[in-house]
């Protein structure tokens, strides 16, 4: 987020925002050039027309205006919401990248802004969405395939998280919609700050262990602190996972070390929701591994009580 004249200026990546430009006629365009914002002029022009001439140009980000901002997210949220999104003519490839283009847009405005009703609302769609591309999909095996080609391994993590947290949450007699939507928040916001090389830094020290520096260490803090700023429009629970989900109930993770009696039912149910996915992930989605994959947890996780029933419960879902 920079200054400019006419206000705050917020980035936003070109290949993500080309998805949805057809209608943002009249959106002003920011460039820094030597330290300063320069406004483009190009009246006559379509937004869309203006990002591929910038493209052809090799520049890969813009600045908008925080207003037009707020326009770029509502027309994003309506044109993921409309009916010619489930249009048979659209190609599952196109809804995937459209889904992406979304989550990444989102999420660098969240960066930069702090979440607000209409991100919020953004990013349950974006989840309510990809989780019907997925049982759609032939099989999740093809819709991993998909979305291997299409999107980012953080995005595709994230959706296989939440589908397979839902399945984990459906064998508890508390189970709803509004649970599984609080734990899907909270795996599409949980990394949010990383970036690309963060993110690769952050899976490497998960699989091969080693020094894990401060800032990566620190960020389920950062973003939780981030979001407590915001309690009514992020619920209390996604807010706790975040906070924990690198914690271990023997007190070893981090940020704060916390021990097993302080995690909840479902957290418990997410981390290990996460670690499946990723562990699944690191094995190449070789399906045979699940139940040695499960035995792995267990021995990282599987001493608290809540971890237990979290696993006992994954155990029949994958079964
Ligand atoms: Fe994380």
């Amino acid at each position: 987020m920079d200054n400019a004249d006419s206000g705050l200026l917020v980035k936003m990546e070109i290949r993500h925002l080309i998805k949805f430009a057809e209608k943002f006629a009249g959106i002003e365009v920011h460039l820094p050039v030597s330290g300063k914002f320069i406004k483009l002029n190009y009246s006559s022009d379509h937004f869309v027309e203006i990002l591929r001439k910038l493209q052809q140009k090799e520049v890969s980000e813009v600045y908008v205006k925080e207003v037009d901002c707020r326009r770029i997210i509502e027309h994003v949220e309506k044109a993921m919401s409309s009916s010619t999104f489930y249009d048979p003519k659209t190609m599952e490839e196109q809804r995937v990248e459209a889904v992406n283009a979304a989550m990444e847009t989102v999420k660098s405005i969240i960066n930069q802004l702090g979440v607000e009703p209409e991100t919020v609302k953004l990013l349950k769609t974006i989840n309510s969405r990809a989780m019907t591309l997925l049982s759609e999909s032939p099989s999740i095996f093809s819709f991993i395939k998909q979305f291997k080609k299409n999107c980012s391994e953080e995005f595709l993590l994230s959706i296989l998280t939440n589908y397979i947290m839902a399945l984990v949450i459906d064998k508890f007699p508390w189970r709803s919609e509004q649970v599984k939507e609080k734990g899907a928040l909270a795996s599409m916001m949980c990394d949010m700050t990383l970036s690309k090389d963060d993110f690769k830094i952050m899976r490497d020290w998960q699989k091969n262990g080693g020094v894990l520096p401060e800032n990566l260490r620190r960020h389920p803090s950062d973003i939780a602190d981030s979001l407590k700023k915001n309690r009514l429009l992020i619920p209390i629970e996604t807010i706790t996972i975040i906070e924990q989900h690198h914690e271990l109930p023997d007190g070893k993770g981090f940020p704060a070390g916390i021990n097993a009696n302080r995690f909840n039912q479902l957290s418990a149910i997410f981390i290990v929701s996460q670690q499946f996915t990723e562990q699944l992930h690191d094995a190449s989605y070789n399906y045979e591994k699940r139940t040695e994959i499960i035995q792995h947890i267990r021995t990282k996780y599987g001493s608290a009580k809540m971890f237990e029933k979290a696993l006992d419960a994954l155990l029949k879902v994958v079964d």
